[in-house]
């Protein structure tokens, strides 16, 4: 019997595994985005848009009884992870029936909350697809990447995020093969929070230890995390933005476990491959209270799209120099604005090096795990290796966005350095309240290009 079992596997076993789903077609919604070689000098290329594997409905293979629902797993169809692996398969995504995400031209358009036929959605993530199966891979290092935002209809406790991780390109098909589904699918998402949220982690099924969230409806957290390098070029609503570099001691994907993970919830947030705090720049943190926000008093007037350049500077300004600084420029209005200067630790900076990194964390009393985990020369390693564009809308279940838009941590005084992030009150941005007072909220990216450093510039 034993033997039996085993050959019919192995027979089996090449079809095995996160299965893909046939009830809804999987049509990724276009986008087109701009290759630049000089000023005025760009060329259109057609890619396209995948939604996340995790917000997928994950279903038996043949038909319709799901494998999770709400946030719990069925444990009888997933009583582990291979298994689970097996049993079920992510289906196909109604971009905008189901999640509210909307692509025209060089648009994308990222709804918050979508009352569809089955469900109400929270949120997306999305990435940049090359090709029907691969995602698409940046190299940014003395380059330069920019696009326009509307973050005119992001209130407090909101967040639109634009930002590379060191995800497969295939979407981990070839390292794990019990992974059927891939890039198509959305699969292998990564970042420097090791996020236990996933539900499929290197062709498995991330069942085990599973705890479904007490405040979030839709998620839960499982034994494992995925780990992965992650520059957040931008994330934002109306009132604050930073953009913050996070380095990881592991090379591409990573599953975790255990300490590796570095779990808030067991006290080692400093423990593990990632830097969580990672390097940023918000300008209102570091003291100026009037580049950014809703009106014209702020230089860049958050009701009113703007552009948003950010340019990865080597040593040597040449492509084998190494990574020494993340540079920031906006245009709005045909106006090209400058980050401004700001002052912290005695030092001027307006943009991210490894000696703004180490005296911002001197002055914020910080961990400097940025540095620990080998700063912008990892960086620089990671975007010579290429990374994949994610564009995202998310509320915030574990602290509200107060990081971002507030004063943060709490424990600590408004006034003490580093803690006022923002103007918006410690009581905003709870899930509950924003889900229910703003359904309406949206952010808009448009206009990608990429290209070297001023290509993307106007003329
Ligand atoms: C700009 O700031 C001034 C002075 O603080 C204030 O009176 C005015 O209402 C502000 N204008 C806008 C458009 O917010
Ligand atoms: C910013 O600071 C640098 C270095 O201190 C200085 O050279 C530059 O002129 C300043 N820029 C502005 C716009 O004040």
């Amino acid at each position: 019997m034993k033997i039996v079992t085993l050959v019919l596997f192995a027979l089996l076993g090449y079809a095995l595994g996160q299965q893909i789903g046939t009830n809804a077609p999987e049509n990724h919604p276009p986008l087109s985005i701009q290759s630049c070689t000089s000023p005025g000098q760009c060329q259109t290329q057609q890619a396209s848009i995948v939604l996340d594997s995790n917000w997928r409905w994950t279903h038996i293979v043949s038909g319709t009884q799901n494998c999770y629902t709400g946030n719990k797993w069925d444990t009888s169809l997933c009583p582990d992870g291979v298994t689970c692996a097996k049993n079920c398969a992510l289906d196909g995504a109604d971009y905008q029936g189901t999640y509210g995400v909307f692509s025209s031209g060089s648009s994308l358009k990222l709804n918050f909350v979508t009352h569809g036929p089955y469900s109400s959605n929270i949120g997306s993530r999305l990435y940049l697809l090359e090709s029907d199966s691969e995602y698409k891979m940046f190299k940014l290092k003395n380059a330069e990447f920019s696009f326009d935002v509307d973050v005119s209809k992001l209130p407090c406790g909101l967040n639109g995020a634009l930002y590379f991780v060191e995800m497969d390109a295939d979407g981990g098909t070839s390292r794990f093969p019990t992974n059927k589904a891939g890039a198509k699918y959305g699969t292998g998402y990564c970042d420097a929070q090791c996020p236990h949220d996933l539900k499929f982690i290197n062709g498995e099924a991330n069942c085990e230890d599973w705890d479904s969230s007490p405040n979030d409806p839709n998620s839960g957290t499982g034994k494992y995390g995925t780990c992965c390098t992650e520059m957040d070029i931008w994330e934002s609503n109306s009132i604050s933005t930073a953009y913050t570099a996070h380095v990881c001691t592991v090379n591409g994907q990573r599953r975790c476990e255990g300490k590796d993970c570095g779990d808030d919830s067991k006290g080692q947030r400093h423990d593990g491959v990632c830097d969580k705090d990672g390097c940023d720049f918000n300008p209102y943190r570091l003291g100026d209270h009037t580049f950014f926000g809703p009106g014209s008093n702020f230089t860049i007037d958050t009701t009113q799209v703007f552009t948003v350049v950010t340019q990865f500077v080597t040593n040597d300004n040449t492509d084998n120099g190494v990574l020494s600084e993340i540079r920031r420029q906006w245009i709005q209005n045909g106006k090209v604005i400058m980050s401004r200067n700001v002052t912290v630790g005695g030092k001027t900076f307006n943009s991210v090096t490894d000696d703004f990194c180490n005296t911002q964390k001197t002055a914020f009393g910080d961990s400097n795990d940025y540095e620990k985990r080998g700063g912008h020369k990892k960086l620089s390693e990671v975007l010579d290796q290429g990374m994949v564009l994610v564009m995202s809308l998310w509320d915030d279940h574990a602290v509200n966005m107060l990081w971002l838009d507030s004063d943060y941590p709490l424990d600590k005084s408004p006034s003490a350095p580093g803690v006022a992030r923002g103007t918006c009150p410690t009581s905003s941005g709870k899930p509950s309240d924003v889900e229910s007072k703003y359904p309406d909220a949206s952010v808009t990216y448009s206009n990608i290009k990429y290209g070297p450093i001023g290509s993307t510039m106007p003329k």
